[in-house]
């Protein structure tokens, strides 16, 4: 059944409180919900939402219900018939939480118990109207054994405890604000907590706690770190001061996202906590910080501010991963540093969100339908919806959004609403229109602007001349035009920026926003001297592909010059590209490869330029991926693809051993580890210049500066990028690192994912390897993290092996899809989305691609999650 956007009814029943009751055993746990109704909307029953409950008892007013004549219970839920116009419910429902391997709902991981309910998951614990808009305020009494369950956590503020008759405990919670059902959470478990008291800007005091299983309260300190860094920024940036007096961090080890921003009470996934120079790369604490943020920026919205209904999804996910982008990149401080971070979220965007855009899931930032919600937990609603935010920023300024944003929350705090809320509080704060910007919400697809130039010496004029198009996606065949803002600079041949005048204005910019609204458009530029060099789509003012076509020479001075970074960074890549691109034809049509002196000489230059950013360098230096070079393929032929890729890498390592050495000496960080932007981008250039520096044809000099530095590596940055670097020569000198290094943290769960991700994603691990490794006792089906760590990274991070020409990688993840499937729906559904594109693939490989999607979709028992995905596919 597709549920439709247009569809949307408000519900007929205000609940103006919920009182829930939980007895909570892992085998048995039983929900006591009272909840006080009353008609809003005219209509007749009631309807509550159910999956998979057991009905203990059901009372309206004190009078028992009958199964015959008051209500109809089916597979989703629950009619009450004819119900009065105000009520008491009182309803005692039973779950089995040590059962549910869905890890929605009420779950157990390693003896605890935990819920997610975004965003359906509500209804697998009791009866009631799971949806965005129905608002109510929770009074939470958990119960249970005093010694399993020591710790018993829910949303709000603890406001009773104590002993029962039986010897069991209890917490009473109640959360002061009135929420949905799918922030509700609830912790029960024996968990240890770093606690610290904290002053809002305002002077009140707050309690933060960061709890996790024992043994861990040693890799806590970097997420309450973060924590803090995240509450302050909040109010500096947007003036949002957290409204609870306790906010707690939990973590679990067993979840299928990042985290979940319930009420007062975030659950995280173990990976985007817990953290030690021991234990966590440098990349993991930055991933920390932005989802610590990420999850904190939610209790405005998200939380204060929600969704009408999940078609509007991407009103709290697009911004607010706007803002722990903006959060992480304010962090590191310096312009270069918040340009790095603009390059690692473009990359994301390019690589991951264009590629689904331009598939059989494509989809616009606020969809139409849907069969599964959880389906569109996308790369579309979360980065490109955070891009469509960021273009209100570029269009209104800085200031111009923090308007936006404080009508938006002075209109609709408390409430339920939509994107077109937003959109209409940016546009009344600035008094501007932004009727056509609406087309980014509901048009599917990537656009292309294809810019021309052209310079009038006479006039001293220079014109650029900007098109924009959009191919079809599924089910929209025409789009009408985008309003793109497109920031362009002109540099003069010393690498200068000129100052633009366009025409009709007397004052002049270094960088300007023009606003493409039609189809073409042209923009003139006064008092231009001479042919300038275009820098187009600044900091990726859009999420589009712009097409221009640059000469080698003109993309090498930007390379050497822009001031804006990004384009800087932008300028190697398509250097890269162009000659990727080429190699892959040559390799294909059988030819000699080869790779010219001009790329190498810009991009050594950066390399050697020691007033760069270390971090930056390093992205310079770092061609585009395979996933990235398969996006851009008419035709993808990942062998080619990978063979093109690894001659330019030794190309590049050949050309400027010298050069890496030297970067490698020189890039040591010493003395205490800090995960701080600069000693990470050290450390990151260090590692690249490694990896160059021991590549295929690798001397055995260079392979000892690995191994010795896996052996005198202080911190897990260093230790893992060094093995990466041995397990990739597929030589026998990895073996030994491989088997220390499990053995030095074999009891660290998340340190064993990497150990088990490193060899599923080398290139020279073929399937069979794979399959050796998921027969060790440490694999564990159950665990996402762990099946992620081996499954996914092989069929998404090792595309020469995934991809071998005899389809042996397919059967492997038909047979995976089949058996998640019966697990865990929702981590099922990520790895269908592997073969997204099978399409694009030469026939060969297509032809065995779509047996095995045939295989999924002739098998029985599939979850509603994969039967989408695979019938869309299909089509
Ligand atoms: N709202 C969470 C976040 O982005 C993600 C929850 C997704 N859950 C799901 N079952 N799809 O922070
Ligand atoms: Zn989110």
């Amino acid at each position: 059944p597709t549920i439709f956007r247009q569809d949307y009814c408000p519900y007929p029943f205000k609940i103006s409180h919920l009182n829930l009751i939980f007895d909570l055993d892992a085998a048995h746990t039983h929900v006591h919900s009272e909840m006080l109704l009353t008609r809003v909307n005219p209509g007749s029953d009631l309807l509550l939402h159910a999956d998979g409950l057991s009905l203990l008892s059901i009372h309206l007013d004190g009078r028992e219900l009958s199964a015959v004549t008051d209500y109809v219970l089916n597979d989703d839920g629950l009619r009450v018939l004819n119900p009065p116009e105000s009520f008491t419910l009182s309803i005692v429902t039973q779950t089995q939480p040590d059962q549910n391997s869905t890890l929605m709902g009420l779950y157990a991981s390693n003896g605890n118990l935990f819920t997610q309910c975004e965003a359906e998951g509500f209804r697998k614990i009791t009866y009631f109207p799971d949806r965005p808009d129905v608002m109510t305020q929770y009074t939470v009494e958990l119960r249970a054994d005093a010694e399993q369950y020591s710790v018993l956590l829910s949303n709000g503020n603890l406001v009773d405890e104590g002993v029962l008759d039986d010897g069991r405990h209890y917490a009473k919670w109640i959360d002061p604000f009135k929420k949905p059902s799918y922030l509700f959470a609830l912790v029960a478990g024996k968990l240890v907590c770093q606690e610290e008291k904290f002053i809002l800007a305002s002077g009140r005091e707050v309690l933060l706690q960061v709890w996790v299983e024992d043994g861990n309260l040693d890799k806590t300190q970097h997420a309450m770190e973060s924590l803090k860094n995240s509450i302050r920024w909040d109010e500096q940036r947007f003036g949002l001061e957290l409204d609870l007096d306790r906010f707690m961090i939990v973590a679990v080890s067993d979840f299928n996202m990042g985290a979940m921003e319930n009420k007062g009470l975030n659950i995280f996934n173990t990976k985007y906590v817990l953290a030690n120079s021991r234990v966590a790369t440098d990349i993991d604490y930055a991933n920390i910080e932005s989802v610590v943020g990420h999850e904190y920026f939610h209790n405005w919205t998200g939380n204060r501010v929600t969704c009408q209904d999940w078609f509007q999804l991407s009103l709290k996910e697009g911004l607010t991963v706007f803002r722990d982008q903006e959060f992480s990149a304010d962090m590191i401080g310096t312009d270069s540093g918040r340009a790095v971070s603009r390059i690692g979220d473009v990359r994301t965007l390019r690589q991951v969100q264009f590629s689904e855009d331009a598939g059989p899931m494509a989809h616009p930032v606020r969809p139409d339908s849907y069969v599964e919600i959880n389906n569109f937990y996308t790369v579309t609603i979360y980065e490109k919806g955070a891009e469509v935010v960021r273009m209100y920023q570029t269009l209104l300024g800085r200031d111009g959004f923090r308007k936006g944003m404080d009508l938006y929350f002075a209109r609709h705090d408390g409430c339920a609403v939509t994107c077109d809320d937003f959109r209409a509080a940016m546009a009344d704060a600035n008094g501007r229109d932004l009727a056509q910007f609406e087309r980014w919400y509901s048009q599917a697809g990537t656009p292309v602007v294809t810019v021309k130039s052209h310079y009038d010496t006479d006039l001293q004029q220079y014109t650029l001349t900007l098109r924009q198009s959009c191919a079809p996606t599924p089910g929209q065949t025409d789009k009408s035009p985008f309003h793109i803002p497109v920031t362009v600079g002109l540099l003069d041949s010393n690498g200068q920026e000129m100052p633009l005048y366009l025409v009709g204005e007397s004052s002049a910019q270094a960088s300007c926003v023009l606003e493409l609204t039609d189809i073409e458009q042209s923009f003139v530029f006064d008092r231009i001297p001479a042919l300038p060099t275009p820098s187009l789509l600044r900091n990726f003012s859009a999420p589009v592909v712009l097409e221009y076509a640059y000469s080698d020479t003109e993309l090498a001075h930007l390379l050497a010059h822009d001031s804006d970074a990004f384009n800087r960074w932008e300028a190697g890549q398509r250097l890269a590209t162009q000659r990727l691109m080429q190699l892959i034809k040559s390799v294909q049509a059988g030819e000699a490869l080869s790779l010219d002196s001009l790329y190498l000489e810009a991009v050594g230059l950066v390399l050697n330029d020691e007033n760069l950013d270390p971090a930056f360098r390093e992205l310079v230096l770092t061609l585009p991926s395979e996933a990235m070079l398969a996006e851009l393929s008419a035709e993808i032929d990942p062998h080619a693809i990978h063979v093109a890729r690894e001659y330019m890498r030794q190309q590049i390592s050949a050309h400027m051993h010298k050069d890496f050495y030297q970067v490698y000496q020189a890039n040591q960080t010493m003395g205490v580890y800090s995960p701080d932007a600069i000693s990470a981008g050290k450390r990151g250039l260090k590692n690249l210049a490694l990896a160059y520096l021991v590549s295929n044809d690798a001397d055995e000099q260079m392979i000892s500066l690995a191994l010795t530095q896996v052996h005198e590596a202080q911190n897990m940055t260093d230790r893992l990028a060094a093995l990466a670097v041995l397990v990739r020569t597929g030589d026998e000198c990895a073996i030994e690192p491989l088997n220390d290094f499990y053995q030095d943290f074999a009891d660290d769960a998340l340190v064993i994912d990497k150990w088990f991700s490193l060899q599923a994603s080398s290139p020279k691990t073929d399937v069979e390897l794979v399959r050796q490794l998921m027969r060790h006792p440490d694999f564990n089906l159950h665990n996402p993290n762990r099946a992620r760590s081996l499954i996914f990274s092989f069929c998404h991070a090792n595309p020469v092996q995934f991809h071998a020409k005899d389809g042996s990688g397919y059967a492997f993840w038909a047979e995976q899809v089949l058996a998640l499937n019966a697990i865990n729906p929702q981590v099922a559904a990520r790895l269908v989305r592997v073969l997204d594109h099978w399409r694009k693939y030469q026939p060969a490989l297509q032809a065995r691609m779509q047996d095995a999607l045939l295989t999924v979709a002739n098998s029985v028992g599939l979850s509603k999650d994969v039967q989408e995905l695979v019938v869309k596919m299909l089509k």
